[in-house]
């Protein structure tokens, strides 16, 4: 299932993202704010279990999340800008990486590290990767999970492609994908049009 998060701050905080001349200071804090505001949407569907709180004046039912059964997986690395907003929401979360780069030639994920907490079968899975281009890396992602144990797998982007979505719903259509916005095409070099650029490059300066 594939949703683009229609909101005004996300459209707004998404275009200066967009915006070439916007550098990484305010690049990663509004991939931050925006990762906030997608985990919304991207937890909505997360379990409550009823518990019983003592308010100042008397005995009531509340809820909590299990938030000690979240997982969250940064594809490294533009991924990782978008942990702190999770964590910030799941405190008691876990946190996986997966090291994948994309093969300037074939375009095909090749995988440089792996490190798993343990996955359960009720674990939410929130794989986390600013751009869904061509869907190679994060299909690759998404089989390591799943052999690792993952029933429940959210991917959280910032842009998606239609090839992306379409790799990603072909090979894993139980995946659920939460996205800012579905731009309209890949270039040769397998980067998104209009895009944002290179993620990584933009957070981290290197280039
Ligand atoms: N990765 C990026 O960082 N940008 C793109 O446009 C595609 C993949």
């Amino acid at each position: 299932m594939f949703n683009v998060v229609d909101h005004p701050l996300i459209k707004h905080k998404l275009t200066i993202m967009r915006n070439k001349d916007t550098g990484p200071k305010e690049f990663r804090e509004l991939l931050r704010e925006i990762t906030f505001l997608l985990a919304y949407e991207a937890t909505r569907n997360v379990e409550t279990i009823e518990i019983d709180v003592e308010t100042p004046l008397e005995r009531t039912k509340g809820y909590a999340i299990e938030d000690k059964k979240m997982v969250v997986v940064p594809i490294l690395r533009a991924g990782l800008g978008m942990v702190d907003s999770i964590l910030e929401l799941m405190p008691n979360a876990s946190v996986g990486h997966i090291g994948v780069y994309r093969d300037p030639e074939t375009l095909r994920p090749v995988q440089y590290y792996c490190k798993l907490p343990k996955i359960e079968e009720k674990s939410v899975v929130f794989l986390l990767d600013p751009m869904l281009a061509t869907g190679f890396s994060a299909v690759h992602a998404v089989n390591i999970l799943k052999q690792h144990g993952a029933k429940n797998i959210v991917l959280v982007c910032l842009i998606a492609a239609p090839k992306g979505v379409e790799a990603l719903q072909t090979h894993h259509p139980d995946v659920h994908v939460y996205a800012a916005a579905l731009d309209r095409q890949l270039n040769d070099h397998g980067y998104i049009l209009p895009g944002l650029g290179d993620a990584g490059d933009r957070l981290y300066r290197t280039k």
